[in-house]
């Protein structure tokens, strides 16, 4: 149903150079770039402009293509003057950058990657429901993993619907693990979202899926809509 993949920044000599304009990147990309004054953000941009370029030419699309991004900030890819007709999102997390692509015309995605740390405890009071907050504090010493999977999911569905965190994030109740969704292969684990109405009115006739992976250190969550 996707493909997803990850770069670490030690796969791109360029950071290290601390070469500012990489020549993988097409002409409209290095404009771009060149106006990305904090090099953190530089950074993070080029890790997932190259997790995506490498995922969507190993899936096919091509080489050549110019990873943009709408007014929302959605990405998307160009190839010789088209739009590919190809859902794919971005995620960065330190050195990793993570690119989640589908691999069918009915199936959309939104990833993220986040670091299991420990965070503060306004980030579940503001930003968790009653129920995820009560799943939080009953994870005990597995808490920080806790949090990162239901924040990741958060904003993978987030990302899905094409809205960013300035939507109310209560508004998606992360649940319990879950069946994985048919079709979707590998190390996968299946996580119940719970969409406020006028989400599901804004997804309708579609449906939600979550999964997650467990890489110790990180989480990575996708978000499918399908339908
Ligand atoms: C979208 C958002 C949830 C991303 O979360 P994050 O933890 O900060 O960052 P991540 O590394 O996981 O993801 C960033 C990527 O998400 C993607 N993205 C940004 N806004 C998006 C949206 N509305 N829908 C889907 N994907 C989005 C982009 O590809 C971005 O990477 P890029 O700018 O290098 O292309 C968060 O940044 C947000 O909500 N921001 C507020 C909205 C906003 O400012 N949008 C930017 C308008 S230009």
């Amino acid at each position: 149903m996707f493909r997803h993949l990850l770069v670490h920044a030690s796969e791109l000599p360029e950071l290290a150079e601390g070469q500012v304009v990489p020549s993988w990147l097409s002409p409209e990309e290095k404009d771009i770039v060149a106006s990305l004054t904090f090099p953190q953000r530089r950074h993070k941009w080029l890790l997932g402009r190259m997790a995506a370029k490498r995922l969507l030419t190993e899936m096919g699309w091509g080489a050549d293509l110019t990873i943009l991004n709408d007014e929302a900030g959605v990405p998307y890819a160009m190839k010789a003057g088209e739009r590919l007709p190809v859902s794919f999102s971005l995620s960065h997390r330190g050195d990793w950058g993570l690119a989640v692509a589908a691999v069918r015309a009915d199936v959309a995605v939104g990833a993220d990657l986040e670091t299991v740390e420990a965070r503060e405890p306004a980030l579940v009071r503001q930003f968790f429901s009653e129920e995820e907050a009560r799943r939080v504090e009953a994870a005990g010493d597995a808490r920080n993993a806790a949090v990162a999977r239901i924040w990741s999911a958060k904003e993978a569905v987030l990302k899905v619907l094409g809205i960013g965190l300035r939507h109310d994030t209560r508004d998606i109740v992360v649940g319990e693990e879950t069946a994985v969704p048919a079709g979707v292969r590998g190390e996968w684990r299946g996580l119940e979202a719970r969409l406020a109405p006028t989400l599901v009115e804004r997804i309708a006739p579609q449906r939600m899926a979550l999964v997650f992976r467990d890489l110790g250190a990180h989480v990575i969550t996708v978000a499918l809509l399908i339908g």
